[in-house]
C-alpha cells in the first residue's frame, strides 16, 4: 500500500481519462491520493473528485504562482470550501522565486496570511518552496507554522534545511525527480533523513519519474519514487511503503 500525498487530478491533463488513471493507481496499490487545487478555478473540481471517490482527498489553497490573484473574495471562499470533510490540508502555499509568476513581496505577504488561515481552519499546511529556502524557513519559524503539522512538498533544499523542518514537526515529501540521473546529491540527503519523516508524492501531471520521464505523470508512478527511496536507504520496498503510508495518514489525520 502506498499513498500519493500530492497530485493535481483536477488539472485538464486528467480530464479525458481520470477513470483509467485511478484504475491504474488502484492496481499499483495506491490506497489514497491527495489532490491539490491550487487556484480558484480548480478548487471545485478538486472537491468534486474527492466527493466522487472514497480514496481521494482534497487539499485547497492558493499557489505562490497565483498569489497576485488573491482578492477580498478569496479567503471567505476558501474558508467555506475547507469546511468540507474531504479537505485534509491547506496548500500548496509558499514561495517560488524561480518562476516569479507573482511579485516576491506579494508572495511573502500571502504566504504569511495563508499560514494564518490554515491555523484558523486547524488544517496542516502543504508548503511549496522553489529557490526561496531561506525566506521559507524564516516565515515557517516566525509564523510558528507547525501548529497543525505540515508537509514540505517536492523538497529541494539541503540536508540542514530538511533537518530544521523535521525538527519543527514537518514531513518531507519526496518527488519523482529523485529518480533522475542528476539527483545524486539529493540521494545523499535522503539517505540520512529518518524514514519516519518522509512521504512520497507524484505532483502529477508534473515531475514524471524514470522510466516514464517525458510523459504525463500519474499517481500509479509514485511506486517508482518509493522504490528509489528503498534503494537509496538499502531497506525493503515494503518498509518504505508501510512507513510513508503511516506518516501520510498521521499528518492528514486519518489514523
Ligand atoms: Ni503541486
Amino acid at each position: 500500500m502506498l499513498i500519493d500525498s500530492h497530485a493535481h487530478l483536477e488539472m485538464p491533463d486528467f480530464r479525458k481519462d481520470l477513470e483509467g488513471v485511478l484504475l491504474r493507481a488502484k492496481d499499483s496499490g495506491i490506497e489514497y491520493i491527495f489532490t491539490v487545487g491550487t487556484e480558484k478555478k480548480d478548487w471545485k473540481r478538486a472537491l468534486e473528485i474527492a466527493s466522487l471517490y472514497p480514496n481521494i482527498y482534497a487539499i485547497l489553497g492558493v499557489h505562490p504562482h497565483n498569489a497576485k490573484e488573491i482578492d477580498e473574495e478569496t479567503y471567505p471562499a476558501l474558508r467555506k470550501l475547507c469546511q468540507n470533510e474531504k479537505v485534509k490540508a491547506y496548500g500548496e502555499i509558499g514561495l517560488d522565486f524561480y518562476r516569479n509568476h507573482s511579485p516576491r513581496d506579494i508572495q511573502l505577504k500571502r504566504f504569511r496570511e495563508q499560514i494564518g488561515l490554515a491555523k484558523e481552519l486547524k488544517l496542516p499546511i502543504v508548503v511549496h518552496d522553489r529557490e526561496a529556502h531561506q525566506e521559507t524557513l524564516e516565515i515557517l519559524k516566525s509564523e510558528k507554522a507547525w501548529e497543525n503539522g505540515g508537509i514540505i512538498h517536492c523538497f529541494s533544499g539541503d540536508e540542514k534545511m530538511a533537518k530544521t523542518c523535521i525538527d519543527m514537526g514537518f514531513y518531507i515529501s519526496i518527488p519523482g525527480s529523485i529518480t533522475y540521473k542528476n539527483a545524486g546529491p539529493f540521494h545523499e540527503i535522503v539517505k540520512r533523513l529518518p524514514l519516519e519523516s518522509l512521504l512520497v508524492e507524484t505532483d502529477a501531471p508534473f515531475l514524471t519519474p524514470v522510466p516514464f520521464r517525458g510523459k504525463r505523470n500519474e499517481p500509479s508512478y509514485v511506486r517508482y519514487t518509493a522504490e528509489k527511496v528503498a534503494e537509496i536507504k538499502k531497506i525493503p520496498f515494503e518498509k518504505v511503503a508501510e512507513v510513508t503510508t503511516e506518516n501520510a495518514l498521521r499528518v492528514f489525520r486519518l489514523l
